[in-house]
């Protein structure tokens, strides 16, 4: 268990606490908090362990992570539709690399608590109004309007609700029948009849579709097969909201250790990931798998001295790095940190977030990823990681499974001018279902391409 540490210890004042909301008023935040920490817990430690267990097989080289979802889930979008359709492509994403990299895939969604949000400026002015910025549906609200941008403690209970609400229905689709492989290559057909850009994957999909009909031809049937049947599906948030995070965290009866109850995995942002943050202090209490986002500015010392704060033991499957350096800056910026993370013998996944390097304004005025950037960024990393021999074990995208048009590119190519047709995100831009999938065909071509220079090199 960490040393000098319980799930207050980050309020200590030689933590740097950063990006957490100021509440006007502080018997309504103590109410809140007292109200949360009676609620049942979101998820179970066995289950965090079990996510553990299987993102050691990514760091090991033998599985293959996939993440996403919302930049920010908020309250208004909150339909079981858009539960169920970002779903979906997540678990169409998985199928496609499951396939292309012949290891199991590891999926987590950004889902079911995520909805705090760091902003680059504590204001916002509109004309001649400032007001504070919006951080996230769970602190205040996005409409501009003093009211609704006042701090608001009530707002973490009807997160709490929606991420109840949310999970519950995530895990009956994955246990319920509804993630069956059958179905799942059955959207990814359907999808790519109504898509022009479709042909180019056509091979691929057959490809799955061949290999089922085997099996079943074999005399297996996907309906008695809890694998083909089911998925496991984890869910992740920032844990940037620390309130939140410490009234949802509970000693574990099994083992007598701490773990955030309020998701699978929890990770770092990139303004929060610094040696004194507290948020790095409440997370090394607790022992859920952590994410850490590494950008441009983390030097690798740092880096390392994090790692020995947040897993000293060195365990396996504590410690995923999503790296986000920006289409023109990883092949330069990521290769340092993979060797002193290698050189010291730190067992970690590599994650590719080819989202937040990469944001620029459009000329129609909108906040958007060209997706050629998106996918320049994934290449590098795999370059990267090629070159230092080691595993490119998963990416990290927002994604919804809504037909937004929020990234310009893609095959169904969307312009500048298009943004403003269906640009709903409450923070950032997000890939829409076509080009998540896009992204996935084009990912198992780059997996295809290691796998056969893999063979080559042991032949
Ligand atoms: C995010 O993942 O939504 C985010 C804010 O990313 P980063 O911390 O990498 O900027
Ligand atoms: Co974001």
């Amino acid at each position: 268990m960490a040393q000098n540490w319980t799930p207050e210890s980050w309020k200590q004042d030689r933590f740097i606490a950063k990006h957490l909301p100021k509440y006007e008023d502080a018997a309504a935040l103590a109410e809140a908090e007292r109200a949360l920490a009676g609620f049942p817990p979101l998820v179970f430690a066995g289950e965090a362990r079990a996510l553990k267990a299987d993102l050691a097989q990514v760091a090991a080289g033998q599985a293959f992570l996939v993440q996403g979802g919302d930049c920010a889930e908020s309250f208004a979008e909150f339909h079981p539709d858009n539960i169920r359709d970002t779903f979906r492509v997540i678990l169409q994403m998985a199928a496609v690399l499951t396939f292309a990299s012949k290891m199991p895939v590891v999926k987590v969604g950004r889902m079911a608590g995520q909805f705090a949000k760091p902003r680059s400026s504590d204001t916002e002015t509109q004309g001649d109004v400032t007001l504070p910025s919006y951080f996230g549906d769970n602190v205040n609200g996005i409409e501009f309007s003093p009211e609704s941008r006042v701090n608001d403690p009530q707002r973490m209970l009807r997160a709490y609700s929606q991420a109840a609400a949310t999970l519950n229905l995530l895990r009956a689709f994955a246990g319920g029948g509804y993630a069956n492989l059958r179905e799942v290559h059955r959207w990814t057909l359907e999808f790519m009849d109504r898509s022009p850009w479709s042909s180019e994957f056509k091979q691929i999909a057959d490809r799955i579709g061949e290999a089922l009909d085997f099996i079943e031809a074999c005399g297996v049937d996907i309906e008695d097969q809890q694998s083909l049947k089911t998925a496991t599906f984890y869910t992740s948030h920032e844990a940037l909201l620390l309130p939140y995070e410490q009234a949802l965290t509970r000693q574990d009866s099994l083992t007598g250790d701490w773990y955030d109850t309020s998701a699978h995995m929890l990770w770092i942002g990139d303004r929060t990931r610094f040696v004194d943050s507290a948020h790095v202090e409440f997370l090394r209490g607790v022992n859920n798998p952590i994410g850490v986002k590494c950008g441009p500015s983390l030097e690798p010392d740092a880096l390392l001295q994090m790692l020995d704060i947040l897993n000293p033991a060195r365990e396996p499957g504590r410690i995923t790095l999503i790296s986000r350096f920006g289409a023109g800056k990883v092949e330069e910026g990521l290769p340092p940190l993979v060797r002193a993370v290698e050189r010291e013998g730190h067992p970690v996944v590599w994650s590719c977030d080819p989202m937040h390097g990469n944001v620029i304004k459009s000329d129609s005025g909108y906040k958007t990823r060209p997706f050629d950037r998106i996918l320049s960024e994934v290449r590098g990393f795999f370059a990267v990681h090629r070159a230092e021999g080691t595993h490119a074990g998963g990416i990290h995208v927002e994604m919804t499974g809504q037909d937004v048009t929020e990234c310009t590119g893609g095959a169904v190519a969307i312009t500048d001018e298009g943004l403003a047709d269906r640009y709903h995100t409450h923070c950032d831009p997000r890939l829409n279902a076509a080009q998540s999938l896009e992204l996935a065909f084009l990912l198992a071509e780059m997996l295809n391409l290691e796998l056969g220079e893999a063979r080559q090199d042991a032949a």
